[in-house]
């Protein structure tokens, strides 16, 4: 009897952990994620600064319906112990109300992302601006600095990177006006044009395109912006100055014409990889990696990191990249943090956090199986 008794209670403590657990972690594989308060996290197209114990996330905060898309309120800051448990900090990036500030309400701010400054003690974040009611024609990387993590944040401006300058290793005969764009758009004749720099050769004199972004912290504390350019058919990885607060000149063209969007980049044994996702607007898509020996060399194309059945793969789980964490204490810990998207109800939007496998030829692999826990 006593027997029966200890095993159904074992049974029952088991179901109660099994419960627990799924319950508590569901919210990173695209189901509600809720934060201290119980509200479910506010923060896509997101990224994580960790500093001194604490990880804070920083992303979009969303709102209802359709028009939640574009950012009446600013950017959400989280913070974090252990990549579990997420405290709300509240907007650390306010929306402007000033009908003269290019951060008026109502504008697009996506994928913000923050660094600190070890030099200067400052912690700057750049993020991808659009102009209110200009669709996505500016694309402008916007800037703020706060001398606290979690803000407030002050707005300083937004700009059109690297006018005037032509990015490492373009070649010589190409420094030269751009020719008039093929009529048809993905032709092969296009796709030639796109590579030899047809849209960076246009927008050379203004500056170029800067959609989404990423920053990256090299081993020596350069800074990277990493951001879709081009039409978005171009990555530029630029170098930021000391202070983080501008553009040095110094810029990288990345699989030119590859058509990549949501950078996510981290360091593993000397190695830079890269994983994005493709233009298909707010629809997933398959995930691409890529690998490099130096953030401004030359990147090799790794394909699709999915493993799973087709519609995983050719979803990325439903969701889009955005960030790679890379975890404080723990040897060779990588987390790939997606986007589920909900563009008729941009705030129901939904995470999806994979830890990431590495196969024998060290390609980074994602699998359903290893959703973060
Ligand atoms: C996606 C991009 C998002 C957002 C969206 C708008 O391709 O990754 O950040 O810009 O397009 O349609």
């Amino acid at each position: 009897m006593k027997q029966t008794l200890r095993f159904i209670l074992s049974l029952a403590t088991f179901w109660a952990m099994t419960a627990a657990q799924s319950q508590d972690f569901s919210g990173y594989s695209g189901g509600v994620l809720p934060d201290n308060n119980g509200v479910h996290v506010n923060a896509h197209g997101g990224g994580i600064l960790y500093q001194k114990g604490i990880y804070y996330w920083f992303g979009e905060h969303k709102g209802e319906g359709e028009v939640g898309n574009r950012s009446f309120d600013g950017v959400h800051c989280y913070s974090s112990k252990n990549l579990k448990d997420w405290k709300d900090e509240g907007i650390a990036l306010t929306m402007s109300k000033d009908p003269k500030s290019l951060l008026i309400e109502g504008c697009i701010l996506e994928r913000p992302k923050v660094i600190y400054n070890e030099k200067t003690g400052k912690y700057v974040m750049w993020f991808h601006h659009e102009l209110k009611d200009k669709g996505y024609s500016a694309a402008l990387t916007g800037l703020a600095v706060s001398d606290k993590a979690t803000g407030p944040y002050k707005y300083i401006h937004s700009i059109r990177p690297n006018a005037g300058v032509w990015p490492v290793g373009f070649p010589n005969k190409l420094k030269k006006k751009a020719i008039a764009e093929p009529a048809k758009k993905r032709s092969p004749e296009w796709v030639k044009w796109v590579e030899q720099g047809g849209f960076l050769r246009r927008d050379f004199e203004g500056g170029q395109m800067s959609r989404d972004m990423t920053l990256f912290i090299d081993v020596d504390g350069t800074a990277y912006h990493i951001a879709s350019a081009e039409e978005n058919q171009t990555i530029h990885i630029s170098a930021l100055s000391e202070d983080y607060l501008s553009f040095t000149g110094k810029y990288k063209r990345v699989l030119p014409a590859g058509r990549n969007e949501g950078p996510a980049i981290f360091l593993k044994n000397g190695k830079y990889y890269m994983i994005s996702s493709g233009l298909t607007g707010w629809k997933p898509n398959p995930a691409r990696a890529a690998v490099a020996d130096k953030l401004m060399g030359d990147w090799t194309p790794l394909g699709n990191p999915c493993i799973g059945t087709a519609e995983e793969i050719s979803t990325t789980f439903q969701s889009q990249s955005t960030f790679v964490i890379d975890v404080e204490g723990k040897e060779e810990q990588y987390i790939f943090m997606a986007d589920r998207w909900r563009p008729e109800n941009a705030i129901d939007g939904g995470y999806v956090w994979v830890e990431i496998e590495f196969d024998q030829k060290d390609k980074p692999i994602l699998k359903w199986e290893n959703i973060w826990q």
